[in-house]
Formats: structure tokens, C-alpha cells, sequence
């Protein structure tokens, strides 16, 4: 049974003056899938997930999104097809109520162009309790949140907007145990509502649990996929650890290796 593709980056290519961030990444996510994107400092990642969001055009390369092909995007675009980019500093207003931050930039107004308060309340406090957190007053500046539950109020922005791919950039980095473990279940949560997930971390036992399948940067290319059922958590750091010292996947993965059995710009 084939999913459909939400998104397909095909040969991107993305220079920083002498810097080549990307050289060539070819990248999809499918329908319902949560994709953990893993590397080293300066593989790429966050370029890759801001191109994808219209932050940063790419040099070169093409960019097909529910079936329909971009040269590049831009941000509020990219909102229009249903990608949203969650990320622990950005986004977020700390004087505004959790209401506010949810609605920020698409404000519910009627007629006559007065902000519709009560709906806009009502409709966060059900986002917030489908994630579980019924403890949340929408009222509450969001400087007063945690930053799991920052998380949480940017997740529940996305489930408002109905958006069909969630980009979480390093969601755990500063966060305590727990709190990570509140983003893992947010993340399970999206995909139990048939959303699909781009899971971008450093640390490989946060994305382990949640994604489907991993795709590993290495200095500006995708050297490795693979799917979560075919590894153990351990055969991911040996991967990770063996692309970090020599640059390649060792011999007895390679065959697991889904880069391998598609060719280039031909996975859809
Ligand atoms: N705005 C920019 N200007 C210049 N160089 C940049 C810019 N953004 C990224 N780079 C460079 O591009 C490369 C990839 O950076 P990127 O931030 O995408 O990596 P990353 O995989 O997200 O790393 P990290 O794990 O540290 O977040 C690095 O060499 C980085 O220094
Ligand atoms: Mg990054």
C-alpha cells in the first residue's frame, strides 16, 4: 500500500557564501509518517527544515509539496500548505495569553472585523485537552510556560491550523526528562491524528522512540536511511558514531540502507 507524499525535496543544493550547507539532498515525507532527521553540528538540518518552510531559498533543486512543484517557498505559503515549523525560540509572544500566541497571525474576526475573543478561547482550551494538557488556563501569558509546555502551546498552533506536516527543530534540546517526554507523546499524538512529523535532533534516543523512519545528514548530504522496525537504538548510534568517524555506514547495515534502493530523485 503506498502513502501519499506530503513532501518531496529533490537535489537541493544550498550555498552560504563559500559554505555548502546542502549539496544535493534529496528528501520525502510520507502521509502520516514521522521522520527523524539526525546529524552532527552543521549537517544541515536546520537549513534543510528552513527551506522546506520558505526561510532560506534554495541555490538549486526542486521542492513538490502535495503533489505540486516549488522553486522555493516562503513562510506564509508554506502555512497555506499546511506546514508549520515549531521551534523553542521562535514564534512565541511571552506577554500574550496562550490564546493569542495559538491565534497569532490568524486571528478569528467577524463582519465587521472585531477579533472573535471567545471562540478563539474556546477552540485553543480543545487543542490544549486533546494533547492532554486540561491543567493549561488559556489565559496564561506564555512567558510563564515551561518550555515542554511551550512546545505544547506551538503543537496545539499547528492542530488549529489543521496543518498536515509539523517541523519540530531540536524540540528536547533544553529540555528536562520530563518535559521531553511531554514532546515525544505530542509528536505520537500528531501522527495518531494521521499528521506527519520531520523530528529534527542531535540526540538519538529522543528521536528514536517517535519516528518512523530516520534519515541521516552528514556534512550537507543524506548518507543513510532507515526504516525504525529494521534497527535497535543501539545499531542507530553505531551507524551514527561510524558516519561521524569514517563518513560511511558500516558494511552489515547497508543493506537495511534505504538510500540505497532508490535512485536519485526517483523515490515517488
Ligand atoms: N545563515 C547562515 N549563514 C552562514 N552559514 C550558515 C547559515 N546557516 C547555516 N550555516 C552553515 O551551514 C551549515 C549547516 O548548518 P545547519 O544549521 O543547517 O546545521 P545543523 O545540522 O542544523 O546543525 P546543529 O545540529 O548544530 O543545529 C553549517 O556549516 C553552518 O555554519
Ligand atoms: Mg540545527
Amino acid at each position: 500500500m503506498s502513502k501519499r507524499y506530503i513532501v518531496e525535496m529533490h537535489d537541493i543544493i544550498k550555498r552560504f557564501g563559500s559554505v555548502v550547507a546542502l549539496r544535493g539532498v534529496d528528501f520525502y515525507v510520507q502521509e502520516n509518517e514521522v521522520v527523524g532527521l539526525v546529524g552532527d553540528n552543521g549537517a544541515g538540518k536546520s537549513t534543510l527544515v528552513k527551506i522546506l518552510f520558505g526561510i532560506y531559498a534554495p541555490d538549486e533543486g526542486e521542492i513538490i509539496i502535495k503533489g505540486k512543484k516549488f522553486r522555493k517557498l516562503n513562510p506564509k505559503l508554506a502555512y497555506e500548505l499546511g506546514i508549520i515549523l515549531v521551534h523553542q525560540e521562535r514564534i512565541l509572544c511571552g506577554n500574550h495569553p496562550i490564546w493569542r500566541n495559538v491565534f497569532m497571525g490568524r486571528e478569528l474576526t467577524n463582519k465587521l472585523g472585531f477579533l472573535k475573543i471567545n471562540e478563539m478561547k474556546k477552540i485553543t482550551y480543545e487543542c490544549l485537552s486533546q494533547l492532554g494538557l486540561t491543567r493549561m488556563q488559556v489565559e496564561t501569558p506564555v512567558k510563564y510556560l515551561s518550555g515542554g509546555y511551550m512546545q505544547g502551546v506551538q503543537i496545539s498552533r499547528a492542530l488549529t491550523f489543521e496543518a498536515d506536516l509539523v517541523v519540530l527543530d531540536e524540540p528536547t534540546i533544553a529540555l528536562s526528562l520530563v518535559e521531553t517526554q511531554r514532546v515525544l507523546e505530542y509528536v505520537n499524538k500528531l501522527r495518531n491524528k494521521g499528521k506527519s512529523s520531520i523530528f529534527v535532533s542531535h540526540n538519538i534516543y529522543h528521536v528514536y522512540p517517535v519516528a518512523d523512519r530516520f534519515v541521516i545528514l552528514d556534512r550537507g548530504r543524506v548518507v543513510a536511511e532507515f526504516y525504525k522496525k529494521d534497527l535497535t537504538p543501539e545499531d542507530l548510534a553505531e551507524i551514527m558514531i561510524s558516519i561521524a568517524r569514517t563518513g560511511s555506514v558500516p558494511e552489515k547495515y547497508q543493506k537495511l540502507n534505504l538510500k540505497l534502493t532508490y535512485g536519485k530523485g526517483s523515490f515517488s
